[in-house]
């Protein structure tokens, strides 16, 4: 399968960014094809601007959201690697969403009604996290984000949210806690040839 794997985590060498690696590598052992982006080490603009929006509405595209869209087109699978900040995914991210799943391009709309033009596509999400994962688990967070990005974000689009990881005390992580979280990381790589 085609893979498109965006990390976004300013450290390009800190934890986040060793686990999308390490999923990238185990991909490409198994033999995708896998294009990956490292959103803060890219030329890309970080906020739909208002003369942005304008453009996109008449389906007037920038280069470097040009390219994104390319890279959504050529992808089968697209995983988010990303620290949980604010409950939500980083800024530069949810910048990324906001543009590259542009009107005309990834939906449009039949009045209120969306049409999903992404259809067939396959998607996962990798939040690391500073608390546990059982507190969120518990408090139903890690649910309604769940249900947020399954149905409205990636939904809307016509692709499939298949998994969600959710890898918590990362900020102090031991090395067992690390183990478990690049075993989960490289278990999801492998799921995708099944
Ligand atoms: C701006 C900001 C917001 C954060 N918000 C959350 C949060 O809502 N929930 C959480 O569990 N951790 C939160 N964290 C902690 C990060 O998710 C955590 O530090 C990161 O996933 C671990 O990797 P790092 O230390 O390499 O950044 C936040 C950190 C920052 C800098």
């Amino acid at each position: 399968m085609k893979h498109l794997v965006l990390l976004c985590h300013p450290n390009e060498t800190g934890y986040c960014a060793s686990l999308a690696h390490a999923y990238v590598t185990r991909l490409r052992d198994e033999g995708h094809p896998v294009s990956f982006r490292d959103l803060y080490q890219e030329p890309i603009e970080g906020v739909l601007s208002a003369r942005e929006y304008q453009a996109t509405r008449r389906g007037a595209y920038t280069a470097d959201l040009a390219r994104a869209h390319e890279d959504l087109l050529a992808a089968e699978v697209i995983t988010f690697f990303f620290p949980l900040w604010w409950m939500g995914f980083p800024a530069l991210l949810k910048g990324w969403v906001d543009r590259a799943f542009s009107y005309g391009f990834a939906y449009e709309m039949d009045g209120e009604t969306p049409l999903p033009l992404l259809s067939g596509r396959r998607a996962a999400t990798v939040a690391t996290m500073g608390s546990a994962r059982e507190d969120y688990k518990g408090d139903g967070s890690l649910a309604a984000m769940e249900h947020l990005w399954r149905r409205h974000v990636f939904g809307f689009c016509g692709i499939t949210l298949d998994a969600t990881l959710w890898l918590g005390n990362a900020s102090l992580a031991t090395d067992e806690e690390r183990a478990s979280h690049r075993a989960e990381v490289e278990e999801l790589a492998s799921q995708w040839a099944r």
